[in-house]
């Protein structure tokens, strides 16, 4: 396995962000917006019904902010971004879909903008491996975690077989697959996440392979036939830091 590469300063290095962006949107509505449905319903059968705030951390255009808000009418998501750009497109969105129970704000996951345990859910998708200091953005998430909160952090991981890695790199345009590649070497592995969740304060929650319940399958087995990414093997490429909730 190779060594992890320096967190990506840019999602497809291609300098413009507007043009990042325009590339992630395309590559959000071809793929992605699957995973946000599948997601937000693993989160319903992990996390109990509750009232609060609920946080996407580096929630890009919103796909996972504005499942989560149906499943969870009783939260305020809110899809926290360092870009401008990328929340604006976001709040956009989720206003042409006449949303009520969401936000977004601009803020740095190294600095998260909430009082200590005032946060009930924090989810995240794909953004982990952009992060700086994980250690650091993990002691935020422990800081601002309400004592019973509930955590589900996902992300692609740096062992994924080279087979499976090389095949969905060949199904992206020449931009998608770039980014993805770089991603990949710039994720985590198990073990890293297991120790640096530990330092955080957080070694009390599961690291491990993103493998979705059969229920969240079945829930989304249409979806999923109609997908490029059907039969993909989620758990072989994807990780996540799960905790809270029903889940322990
Ligand atoms: C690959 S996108 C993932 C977007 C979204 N979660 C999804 O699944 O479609 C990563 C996002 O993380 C954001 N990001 C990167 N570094 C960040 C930081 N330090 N704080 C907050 N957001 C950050 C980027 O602006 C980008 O929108």
């Amino acid at each position: 396995m190779v060594d992890r590469k320096e967190r990506l300063e840019e999602e497809f290095e291609l300098g413009e962000e507007v043009e990042a962006i325009h590339e992630y949107e395309a590559l959000t509505d071809d793929y992605l917006h699957i995973t946000a449905s599948l997601i937000a319903d693993e989160v319903a059968h992990l996390a109990e019904a509750r009232t609060g705030v609920a946080v996407d951390l580096g929630a890009g255009p919103g796909s996972l902010v504005r499942k989560l808000a149906v499943r969870f009418p009783q939260l305020l998501v809110i899809g926290l971004d360092i870009s401008f750009l990328m929340t604006k497109l976001a709040r956009d969105r989720a206003r042409v879909e006449g949303m009520k129970n969401v936000a977004f704000v601009v803020a740095d996951v190294h600095h998260l903008p909430f009082q200590a345990q005032s946060v009930e859910m924090i989810v995240s998708h794909g953004a982990m491996h952009h992060w700086r200091r994980l250690d650091m953005a993990l002691g935020e998430v422990k800081q601002v975690l309400a004592e019973k909160g509930f955590v589900y952090i996902s992300d692609l991981k740096r062992d994924a077989p080279d087979e499976l890695v090389q095949h969905i790199a060949s199904l992206l345009n020449q931009n998608q697959a770039r980014a993805f590649l770089n991603s990949i070497q710039a994720s985590y592995t198990i073990e890293e996440l297991v120790a640096l969740a530990a330092e955080a304060g957080l070694g009390h929650m599961r690291v491990e392979p993103e493998d979705f319940s059969r229920r969240t399958i079945a829930q989304n087995i249409k979806r999923l036939k109609g997908s490029p990414m059907r039969g993909m093997r989620q758990a072989a490429i994807n990780l996540r830091l799960v905790g809270g909730g029903n889940t322990v």
